[in-house]
């Protein structure tokens, strides 16, 4: 159907309906006028003829008047989901009166799935754009920094018994780095796409803090950052993924181990929650050099690093907390960051305890020193 009768004001919908009508009236009265009056036949064809004039004008009118606006707003919604333009269609009408109503709530709701869909497939494409920027800039530097060493090694270090070792173990701290970035990248691939959602199940929090803490001991040791482990009660439990909460523990204490000074030190324990809460808060605190205010809301991003040089020269790939959101978040559990910078960060998560679980009376309140900077990221 053109267009063209809709800019120049004629309705071929009100016209087809006004026609048969008009015709019909116009044979029906010259029957009558036959039957029951004494005109002459060019008589009765003058009146017939003007009375289906007249039903033409006016079915043609009511129906204009009626459908016409409606018709056009539906011309208007299909030509903008053609052209890609999306408006708020306020002037719907609040209920279907006949079928034209459907019709115009139907192309409305077809709109509004389609602006929703390019929106979410516009954000998918520039996220993939913006991962594959970060992932090539990450992958650069360990790839150019073994090419070097290989190359100067070729090139007739290999014979310098001064250096050639050196080479060797800076092109391998490079592989272990890329190996690094690889699982990391795994991980948040898998998180982000629903792969490796979250099996929850009950198990002792206190078992989980002493593996986590003996698997980062010995980067503890060589740090010379002292691990103090609060009391936790034996039958706390908590209901959740364990091996997601494990690496979100081992993250955070390795952050905190990596961001801290020699002497200092790490904290882990529990904040009190109202004894018939169904949620603890478990804490990691730090002795380390904070987080400027500035990023503090950034941490959380993908390759977000706030102390760059630092965070390379530990081997970080500035995923790791990209990993905990994500998975406190597949939780439903929210992750919460206070620092200050040169006194230390706390890094704080929520997880669910099962219902009837005896929780020690003296939890214990800790008092955190550390109110001014706070963020806390929420499940969703
Ligand atoms: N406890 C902390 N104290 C100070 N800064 C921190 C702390 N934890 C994280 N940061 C800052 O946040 C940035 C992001 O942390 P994240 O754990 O995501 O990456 P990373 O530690 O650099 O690398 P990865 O964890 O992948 O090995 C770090 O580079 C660091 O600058
Ligand atoms: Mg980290």
């Amino acid at each position: 159907m053109t267009l063209e009768p809709f800019r120049q004001h004629f309705s071929r919908t009100a016209y087809r309906t006004a026609l048969p009508v008009a015709l019909m009236a116009t044979a029906l009265s010259a029957f009558q006028a036959w039957l029951w009056s004494d005109l002459t036949a060019i008589g009765i064809s003058v009146v017939s003829l003007g009375f289906g004039l007249i039903i033409f004008v006016v079915t043609y009118s009511l129906h204009y008047l009626i459908h016409f606006h409606r018709l056009q707003f539906i011309n208007r919604v299909t030509r903008d989901i053609y052209r890609k333009q999306f408006e708020d269609y306020s002037e719907l009408p609040a209920r279907d009166k006949d079928e034209i109503d459907h019709l115009l709530r139907q192309a409305v709701k077809a709109s509004e799935t389609i602006e929703r869909e390019i929106s979410r497939l516009n954000k998918i494409e520039n996220y993939r754009k913006e991962f594959i920027g970060d992932i090539s800039h990450e992958l650069k530097t360990p790839v150019f920094a073994i090419q070097g060493f290989i190359e100067t090694l070729l090139n007739g270090a290999l014979e310098d018994p001064m250096v050639n070792k050196k080479f060797l173990e800076k092109a391998m701290g490079n592989v272990n780095r890329l190996i690094n970035l690889i699982k990391d990248l795994m991980d948040i691939s898998r998180l982000e796409s629903g792969e490796r959602k979250p099996r929850p199940v009950n198990f002792s929090l206190r078992e989980l803090i002493g593996e986590a803490v003996e698997s980062v001991q010995y980067k503890a040791q060589k740090e010379d950052v002292e691990i103090r482990l609060k009391e936790f009660d034996k039958n706390l439990i908590v209901y959740a993924d364990k091996d997601q909460i494990r690496q979100v523990c081992i993250n955070l204490i390795e952050n905190g181990i990596k961001y801290n000074r020699a002497g200092g030190w790490v904290e882990i324990g529990l904040q009190a929650f109202p004894k018939k809460s169904d949620k603890i808060l478990l804490y990691v605190k730090d002795s380390g050099i904070g987080i400027d205010p500035a990023y503090l809301n950034r941490v959380t991003e993908r390759f977000f690093r706030a102390d760059k040089s630092r965070s390379r020269e530990k081997g970080g790939t500035g995923l790791g907390l990209s990993i905990v959101k994500h998975i406190m978040q597949s939780h439903g559990e929210n992750l919460y960051i206070e620092s200050q910078p040169g006194k230390g960060s706390l890094f704080s998560i929520t997880l669910p305890r099962p219902g009837g679980v005896v929780i020690s009376p003296e939890e214990e309140q800790v008092d955190y020193h550390l109110t001014q900077n706070k963020k806390s990221t929420q499940g969703s």
